[in-house]
């Protein structure tokens, strides 16, 4: 293991750790220690260049995994939602197919009215496998995959898919506009993109579903200017103080309570998007809470 080699090369350099660093704060002050080491010089110089090597490879390797559990976890608190999403298609395939029998059943039966009721099926087990479709594409460990073209609204619609039951009977008005032309397809990976808005979208959920004192909404708009696409989530909560501005960035900074989110949402939105080049910003003159996310085209 990476690590043995580290601890090998820190003891003969009298930088002894006795366990392997477990968070990311341990790896910080593991790198820092190495690194003020080589640069005072006060050790052979490649011996310390290569455990600072050593020491950024584990450090990227816990943070694909770190990020990987971040990306579960968003997808944990839309896959709740999607059972009851399905429970209403399915409650109309029921009545479907049992009208269809009673129809049948008849002396005459109404042939018309049958085929009413197939189109009725038809169209709910398309409901249904097209919610099942977002939840898989949303799931998977996209980041091999290669980019290719997608409209970013027909994107977020998708996404939208998993919410419907969730807004509803929490009283929330998720209201979509999307001004991107039809012919506008930007060159993404679209299970990345999927999760950037799925954990934006899971954040103003979280903040105003517990609002009482007015009404609750999502606003979502979709633009397309100068080579640009920007994608605004604005929600009804109070805007974020402004001493939270940069460090809602930062991993693992929550003001969720213990065990409600790991911090880890809006770092993997930004990550997402420095793959493609993107940015993500807090609207800082808006009275609400307004993210904006650029793509370059
Ligand atoms: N729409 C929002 N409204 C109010 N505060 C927000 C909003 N989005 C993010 N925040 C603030 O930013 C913090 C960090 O968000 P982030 O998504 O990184 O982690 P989290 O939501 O706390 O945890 P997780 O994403 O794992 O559920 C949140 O705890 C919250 O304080
Ligand atoms: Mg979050």
């Amino acid at each position: 293991m990476l690590h043995e080699e580290l601890k090998k090369q820190l003891d003969q350099q009298g930088l002894s750790e006795s366990t392997p660093p477990s968070s990311i704060t341990e790896w910080g002050l593991l790198l820092e220690k190495v690194s003020k080491h080589y640069e005072e010089g006060q050790n052979d110089q490649l011996l310390a260049k290569k455990s600072f090597q050593i020491a950024s490879e584990e450090l990227q390797a816990f943070n694909a995994k770190m990020f990987d559990s971040a990306r579960l976890a968003s997808l944990g608190e839309v896959a709740g939602g999607v059972a009851h999403e399905i429970n209403n298609p399915l409650a109309i395939l029921l009545f479907a197919n049992e009208s269809i029998e009673m129809e049948l059943a008849e002396e005459n039966p109404d042939i018309k009215q049958v085929n009413k009721f197939c189109q009725d099926i038809s169209r709910e087990i398309f409901r249904i496998k097209s919610i099942i479709n977002a939840l898989t594409d949303s799931a998977r460990d996209g980041s091999l995959d290669a980019p290719s073209l997608y409209h970013l609204g027909e994107v977020m619609e998708e996404c939208l898919k998993l919410y419907q039951t969730k807004t509803r009977t929490n009283d929330v008005a998720l209201d979509i506009q999307n001004n991107i032309p039809e012919k506008n397809l930007a060159e993404c990976n679209k299970v990345q993109i999927m999760q950037i808005f799925i954990n934006l979208l899971n954040n103003s959920l979280d903040a105003v579903i517990p609002l009482k004192d007015r009404e609750r909404w999502i606003k979502i708009i979709l633009d397309y200017h100068e080579s640009e696409y920007v994608i605004s989530i604005n929600d009804c909560g109070d805007s974020i103080s402004p001493d939270l501005h940069a460090k809602i960035f930062n991993p693992f900074f929550t003001t969720k309570e213990v065990g409600q989110g790991t911090g880890l949402g809006l770092s993997l939105v930004a990550r997402l998007l420095s793959n493609h080049r993107g940015t993500i910003e807090l609207c800082p003159d808006s009275p609400s809470t307004k993210f904006i996310v650029r793509l370059p085209n």
